[in-house]
């Protein structure tokens, strides 16, 4: 909480990346009245409303079987504040999905800063549609102080601890870290204490930022988000702007690092301004399967 007390609202300065556009008010509003001359705002914040549901399979080796076919929905990013209307379409699109668990991997608010109680309660809109269970870490965007709020909602959140799914006597593990990205808070050691070594682990990390560091404490999956693929790109999905230290094929989709494997998703909301261009938002069910050992 100190911590997010003197460094939440910079412009310049610490985190991952030293330029943080997001609490660049001018940046902000000269964007706002661009689009909106151009008349390109309203097609923007349209396509930032048609969410689409996204299917990846990703083989494990050491996927226990009564997991296989097991599967993920994974949401990232909302910044529900930003414009209720976003809300109201992903809404409609969740309604219908079959998975076996939730995760949403973090930016919950729309400013690093300030009031977060707009977000809560869209945030409750959300959470009345999802399956349980449903966890959680927090991002960039976020205060530690929204946690308990969140869980009440029925989000259980993973602040750098873990929890183990059960099915037919056997498990996998989720763990969670804090966020990577901007405090900085993340704790692998203590989020993956006492987890078996022979264990499949999925772990949650708002940016694939640490991905190097995942690999190295021989995370199985990792789910992310944070780049929203670009939000506003260039026909063909290619993305001018980028938030993130990491291989630009980490920006969006499912990737791999030597054993480790990815995928950041590009969210299913918008951040500095409500639009999206040549790049949707997306919904991703994983589905799990146990692949045979090469030996
Ligand atoms: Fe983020």
């Amino acid at each position: 909480m100190n911590v997010e007390h003197y460094h939440a609202a910079e412009v310049f300065g610490g985190g991952r990346t030293r330029f943080h556009p997001e609490n660049f008010p001018i940046l902000r509003v000269g964007l706002q009245i661009a689009l909106r001359a151009s008349l390109l705002y309203w097609w923007g914040n349209w396509n930032a409303r048609q969410h689409q549901v996204r299917e990846n399979m990703v083989s494990l080796r050491r996927l226990p079987s009564a997991f296989d076919g097991f599967r993920i929905l994974q949401l990232s990013d909302f910044h529900l504040d930003i414009d209720p209307r976003i809300t109201t379409g992903l809404i409609k699109a969740l309604e219908s999905l079959d998975y076996d668990l939730c995760v949403i991997t973090g930016d919950y608010r729309s400013e690093t800063f300030g009031p977060y109680g707009a977000a809560i309660t869209e945030a409750a809109r959300v959470m009345k549609v999802l399956k349980q269970p449903c966890y959680g870490i927090l991002g960039n965007h976020d205060s530690l102080g929204m946690t308990p709020f969140l869980e009440a909602l029925g989000l259980r959140m993973l602040l750098n601890e873990h929890v183990a799914i059960e099915r037919d006597g056997e498990f996998i593990y989720i763990a969670g870290i804090d966020d990577p990205h901007y405090y900085e808070t993340e704790n692998f050691e203590q989020a993956l204490e006492d987890i078996p070594p022979a264990a499949t682990t999925i772990l949650l990390s708002h940016t694939a930022e640490t991905y190097r560091k995942a690999l190295s404490c021989g995370i199985d999956y990792m789910l992310s988000g944070h780049t929203h693929g670009g939000q506003i790109c260039l026909p063909g999905g290619f993305a001018p702007m980028r938030n993130a230290q990491h291989p630009r094929s980490m920006d969006k989709g499912p990737w791999s690092y030597h054993e480790l494997q990815g995928y950041t998703t590009a969210g299913v909301g918008c951040s500095m301004v409500p639009v999206r261009f040549f790049c949707p938002p997306e919904i991703v069910i994983h589905t799990l399967r146990h692949a045979p050992s090469a030996h």
